[in-house]
């Protein structure tokens, strides 16, 4: 195992009705900026369950934060957040709006020229806003981890970003609050925590067998409960395992001491800033392609993935058993299902160069060469 610092300091208030106790969270009067999507959380009822366990404070709202969420709206929310003073910013989405909202919390104290000198890390978060989440949609783990991911439309770019400074104070996990996500977002939120758990399992062995066993368990919890919770979107208890297994897949507890991957994340944004797959179709398309690309170097832990994930003996078959359960939540796993055709492959190549991603995963081999077996291999 290798050495690692672990802390985690987001507190979490899990189950039905806990929007309610962000009055105890939340000290009177302070003035606080509520951030949040395009209006499901509206549609939902979430929002309004936070104005009222929120009467005590000092509100202002900033609706309309992007899925890919944009540097250029980001901006308008953090002059606002100066405009009124904001103490605390609480997010009520998914991981857009948290992402966005991690943003807004770093860009409101920086005192530098452009803010998205943060995100390129060309200057580093040295203060940030405290901040809360209420989630949405159970997919990115943002609700207790301290990254982000910001596009800036206007250059195609779509990079991420962390610091310490960046866990959420709280986050309210109420798996009720999801049961108005589409089809389409239950199987991308399921694939997405999938991936996450991969790129942080499925490298070399590490003799770290705590890491292994949590990381199984949230496999095979994801392989059990995706499909009925998308089968029967108001089952709570399959709802709720998938919530806290998809918050379990990113708050650092499975990635502590052990090898990381994230090449499959690294061109999955390139695809969304390129051509605007969802995050987690693009992870669909690139993660089959990578292992396959990758079989020799990752065999050791293909096999255990293979043997204790799925029960089977080939990590050939393993591979076709993980394409095969992102097609049955409905998440196509080529780029021509998504209209990307062969021409588009030298961009990517020369997004991911100009991003710096060009000596990717665990062992920093997946060079621009590799990249380009691996946007092969997807077509
Ligand atoms: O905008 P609204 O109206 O809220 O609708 C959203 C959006 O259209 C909708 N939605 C969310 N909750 C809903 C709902 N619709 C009905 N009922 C609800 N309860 O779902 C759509 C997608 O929302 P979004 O927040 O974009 O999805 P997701 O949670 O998958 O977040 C994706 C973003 O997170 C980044 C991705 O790159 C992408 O930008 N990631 C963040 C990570 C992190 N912070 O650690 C890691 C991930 O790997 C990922 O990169
Ligand atoms: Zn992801």
């Amino acid at each position: 195992m290798q050495n690692f610092t672990f802390c985690n300091p987001t507190k979490i208030l899990f189950g039905k009705g806990r929007i309610q106790d962000l009055a105890k969270e939340i000290p009177a009067g302070q003035r606080v900026l509520v951030t949040y999507g395009g209006g499901s959380a509206l549609a939902n009822g979430t929002l309004g369950e936070v104005r009222e366990a929120l009467r005590h404070a000092v509100v202002t709202e900033f609706g309309g934060i992007e899925p890919n969420p944009s540097y250029e709206t980001l901006c308008k929310a953090v002059k606002l957040a100066r405009e009124t003073g904001a103490e605390f910013l609480l997010a009520v989405g998914g991981g857009s709006v948290m992402d966005g909202t991690k943003f807004i919390a770093a860009a409101v104290p920086f005192t530098g020229e452009d803010p998205w000198d943060l995100v390129t890390r060309k200057a580093p978060v040295k203060a940030a806003l405290p901040f809360g989440t209420v989630l949405t949609m159970p997919a990115t783990g943002s609700e207790m981890n301290s990254g982000a991911v910001i596009t800036r439309r206007s250059i195609g770019a779509k990079l991420p970003f962390g610091s310490p400074l960046l866990f959420p104070r709280f986050s309210v996990l109420d798996p009720e609050k999801t049961y108005s996500l589409p089809p389409r977002q239950i199987g991308n939120g399921i694939v997405d925590a999938f991936v996450h758990t991969v790129e942080q399992y499925l490298t070399y062995p590490a003799d770290a067998p705590m890491q292994d066993e949590f990381s199984e368990g949230i496999l095979r919890t994801l392989i059990r409960v995706g499909p009925r919770t998308l089968a029967e979107p108001e089952n709570y208890e399959a709802r709720a395992a998938f919530v806290w297994a998809a918050t379990l897949a990113l708050n650092g507890l499975i990635g502590a001491g052990v090898p990381q991957d994230w090449a499959t994340h690294m061109i999955g944004h390139e695809l969304t800033a390129l051509h605007g797959l969802d995050h987690a179709q693009s992870l669909a398309v690139v993660l089959p392609a990578m292992l396959e690309e990758r079989f020799e170097a990752k065999k050791a832990k293909l096999v255990q993935y293979a043997d204790r994930v799925w029960g089977l003996e080939s990590p050939a078959e393993a591979i076709e058993a993980t394409r095969t359960f992102f097609e049955s939540l409905g998440v196509k796993t080529r780029l021509k299902d998504y209209g990307v055709s062969p021409d588009a492959i030298p961009a990517l190549l020369e997004a991911l160069k100009t991003h710096g991603m060009t000596a990717l995963g665990e062992r920093r081999d997946v060079t621009l060469e590799v990249s380009r077996r691996v946007l092969e291999r997807a077509l």
